[in-house]
């Protein structure tokens, strides 16, 4: 008989528990989780089960609940209080995930939902693995006041001890705006998706109040606004499910923290394998482009580049890949854009990139081909000058494995920031084709000949002599040759042996360990921000 009492009670409470369960699921309520499949939005959970091997994850903090009494929040309770927080594997690896449930308040951030937040990329940090956080939500909670900007203070403080740590990436399903943008910016890499997102720091109604400028949600701050204008997005994807493919794709490449190297993929493309259309890519006029993709894509394992920030600062390419299973950042000027010139974006791209891969024991690679610093009031009076010295800053700091080519121009200050020997490069090739100086062979020649050619009076006299100069100039001085003759260049090759090359310099310098000066003890340095 008392066995039997203890039975029953004991399915009471297996009961109860269940009935709980089911409530944490249904987060903000069937209405809620309507309205959300209506705008074209997956719920926090049908998210997190796309993104976890076979759907399966353990959520933490399931429980939770806010402990407002103001403004009718007593009656506004759910538990989980708006964000489901959890670990599981993907692609069989240990990730942190944090997902926004918008169908509580509007996965508005409270002190308790904050507390989640905070403690699930803690366990990201002590166990040393990525995190990636899906944002969808209307900001601070209106009805929590300051215990709710206290909360995404606390989110910044550990998005900033996380970072270089582990990789953290957001993902953006929904609204972000307010200070609330700054969690995803202080997070490596921020991912939009299509339609259903928008970031900004004021809203269109404030925007008009303020300064009377008409704008939409989508034109202030959509995916392609940030992925094109102002570069905080560094992926856009078409819908949800893209935007996951995404993250996977990119944790394939990265180690789960600071402390790991990347994994290494057999890709099944020889090292060995040479690109003849490389011997022809680049075109006989100096001033015609070419398409420094095509390049890369050459040199690295076969279908493994992935571009990222593709939109952003066209004249700069950077991606991760793979070169003999290896996983390599590529960094590279692209002619087809101002002739693979720098401005302050595409310093701005390459530095963080840079920096990316040094903190995550990422190899770099880079490829040259650089006239110079983008000309002009517009880049000096934005700070060319402060931008430009982040990739410099970048380079030199930077101690993992770096192997540069040098394909074409590699002129003046830019030639020294793209990953020059003097900057601490392990491995500098160039091609035949290369030129090495401190400006192109005429603008040199007019400098150096300037009186002689002024004194030419015929004009046609004085192009011919300038092009005579500027050709003597090339041949003694621009060729790779000179460069390589104080051993600026390691080797000079042809181009279709490229990744043959880098392959073997990359598996030799893996290892790498030694930095080359060791400053005294400090802080940190002072990047140029
Ligand atoms: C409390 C909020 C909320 C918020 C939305 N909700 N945002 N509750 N605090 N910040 C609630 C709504 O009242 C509603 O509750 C439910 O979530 C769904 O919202 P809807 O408005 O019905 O959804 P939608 O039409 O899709 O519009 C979404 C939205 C809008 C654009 C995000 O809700 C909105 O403008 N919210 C306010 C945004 C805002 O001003 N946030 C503060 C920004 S300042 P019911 O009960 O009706 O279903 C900020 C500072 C951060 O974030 C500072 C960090 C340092």
């Amino acid at each position: 008989m008392i066995y039997m009492i203890g039975e029953e009670i004991e399915r009471k409470e297996i009961e109860e528990l269940r009935e709980r369960l089911n409530m944490v699921k249904l987060g903000g309520g069937q209405e809620a989780i309507d309205r959300q499949h209506a705008a074209g939005k997956l719920t926090a959970r049908e998210r997190l089960e796309i993104l976890f091997d076979n759907g399966i994850y353990t959520e933490l903090d399931m429980f939770v609940t806010h402990r407002a009494t103001e403004f009718g929040m007593n009656a506004k309770k759910a538990y989980g209080d708006g964000v489901v927080t959890a670990f599981g594997k993907i692609n069989n690896r240990s990730v942190v995930a944090i997902a926004q449930d918008f169908t509580f308040m509007g996965g508005s951030v409270g002190e308790m939902h904050a507390a989640k937040i905070v403690k699930a990329l803690g366990y990201a940090m002590s166990v040393g693995v990525p995190v990636v956080f899906l944002n969808d939500s209307g900001g601070a909670r209106i009805q929590e006041g300051v215990d709710s900007l206290k909360g995404y203070g606390d989110i910044f403080y550990l998005n900033v001890m996380a970072s270089g740590s582990i990789p953290q990436i957001a993902v953006i399903m929904g609204p972000c705006a307010g200070g609330a943008v700054y969690s995803p910016a202080l997070m490596d890499f921020v991912i939009m998706v299509n339609k259903i997102s928008y970031m900004f720091i004021t809203g269109p109604k404030v925007v008009r109040a303020a300064i009377g400028e008409e704008v939409t949600e989508m034109e202030l701050g959509g995916p392609e606004i940030h992925a094109a204008k102002s570069g905080v997005a560094h992926f856009v994807a078409d819908d949800e499910r893209e935007a996951i493919n995404i993250v996977k794709k990119l944790l394939s490449y990265l180690p789960s923290n600071s402390l790991e190297l990347p994994p290494r993929v057999q890709t099944g493309d020889d090292p060995q394998r040479t690109a003849q259309l490389l011997n022809s890519i680049v075109p006989e006029d100096a001033s015609k482009p070419y398409d420094m993709r095509t390049v890369i894509e050459n040199i690295v394992d076969r279908k493994t580049f992935f571009e990222v920030q593709k939109d952003f600062a066209k004249n700069a390419i950077i991606g991760f890949a793979r070169l003999h299973g290896y996983t390599i950042g590529v960094v590279a000027n692209q002619p087809l854009y101002y002739m693979g010139a720098l401005d302050i974006d595409s310093s701005d791209k390459i530095a963080k990139f840079v920096r990316f891969c040094n903190a995550f024991n990422i190899p770099i690679v880079t490829l040259v081909d650089v006239p110079g610093f983008v000309p002009g009031t517009l880049q000096e009076y934005r700070g060319i000058i402060r931008h430009g010295a982040k990739i410099l800053y970048a380079y030199a700091e930077a101690v993992v494995p770096k192997l540069t080519v040098i394909v074409r121009k590699a002129y003046g200050g830019a030639y020294i920031a793209m990953g020059s020997r003097h900057l601490g490069a392990d491995f500098v090739i160039a091609w035949p084709t290369a030129e090495v100086a401190v400006m192109g062979p005429e603008a040199a020649a007019e400098i150096i000949w300037r009186r002689e050619i002024q004194a030419v009076n015929d004009e046609s006299e004085r192009k011919i002599m300038l092009q005579k100069l500027a050709a003597e100039y090339r041949e003694k001085l621009t060729t790779p040759y000179y460069a390589a003759s104080r051993g600026y260049i390691d080797a000079i090759v042809e181009p279709s042996e490229t990744r043959p090359i880098l392959a073997k310099a990359l598996e030799f310098l893996i290892t790498k360990r030694e930095i080359r000066i060791r400053p005294p003890p400090k802080k940190h340095g002072l990047i140029p921000l």
